[in-house]
């Protein structure tokens, strides 16, 4: 039988890492762990704790009093902070304009870096983010750097929030290339595309083939070690 393997997705905002992880794990019986969900729900116990998100003493402090729980359901996940339930509002503009600062913080990293090294042990785990294939998982059998241009990104995340808030693709359009910009430059764990990954440029590829094109990755490399452990044997 096919061996599960650990897949890392880096990428930058909006390239599509989250839709199309869950999408084939979902498929494949992979276990999936969106590492951005969890930046975010860090970001909204900060805020909602009324803590000072540019203040890092402050953000480090509170981070003892968080239990973060992902809770994954038959097609996607839960987020609980404390045993509230936060999944909807981790996606809000306010923890979005503020989640690249908080991501930013060495002890905030740890904390997390630790917890996602913990839930991805079981194997058969897709985990996205922007450090995966870097740091949280260096042994990963198959490492995906899942890209797209600018404008792409940006209209993707403008459709997906037109009918919801009233925001200008303009707008949507600064706020990616800022978290691009401090995500790329950051001292701790930047989003780098490791020699080692697999490029897929999704700028000009529809939703439907960017799953097929990575399910077909996953299966192939998982085929491929197979084969390889037989060899060795
Ligand atoms: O889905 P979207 O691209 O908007 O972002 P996300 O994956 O939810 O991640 C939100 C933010 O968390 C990113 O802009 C990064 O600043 C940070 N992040 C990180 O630093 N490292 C990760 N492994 C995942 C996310
Ligand atoms: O997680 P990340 O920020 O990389 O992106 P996402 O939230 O998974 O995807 C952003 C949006 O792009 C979603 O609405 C996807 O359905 C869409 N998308 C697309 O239209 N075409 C692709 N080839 C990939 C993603």
């Amino acid at each position: 039988s096919i061996r599960k393997i650990a897949v890392a997705v880096d990428g930058p905002a909006g390239a599509g890492k989250s839709s199309i992880s869950k999408l084939v794990a979902q498929r494949l019986g992979y276990l999936y762990i969106d590492t951005g969900a969890m930046y975010r729900a860090i970001t909204w116990a900060a805020l909602h704790a009324g803590v000072d998100v540019k203040d890092e003493i402050k953000v480090t402090a509170l981070l003892p009093s968080i239990d973060l729980r992902l809770e994954p359901t038959k097609d996607s996940f839960r987020v609980y902070v404390n045993n509230r339930e936060i999944t909807a509002d981790i996606r809000s503009q306010a923890v979005t304009g503020h989640v690249s600062q908080v991501a930013s913080y060495k002890s905030v990293r740890e904390f997390l870096v630790e917890k996602q090294r913990q839930m991805a042990r079981c194997g058969g785990v897709i985990l996205d983010g922007r450090d995966i294939g870097s740091v949280v998982l260096p042994d990963a059998e198959l490492k995906i750097y899942l890209t797209a241009s600018v404008d792409a990104r940006a209209h993707r995340r403008w459709l997906e929030v037109k009918d919801i808030e009233e925001v200008s693709l303009e707008d949507i359009k600064r706020s990616v290339k800022e978290r691009d910009l401090m995500d790329t430059t950051r001292k701790e764990s930047p989003l780098i595309c490791v020699p080692e990954a697999v490029v897929v440029d999704s700028s000009n590829m529809s939703f439907d083939n960017t799953v097929e094109h990575i399910m077909k990755l996953i299966i192939d490399k998982s085929a491929l070690l197979a084969e390889e452990a037989i060899q060795v044997k």
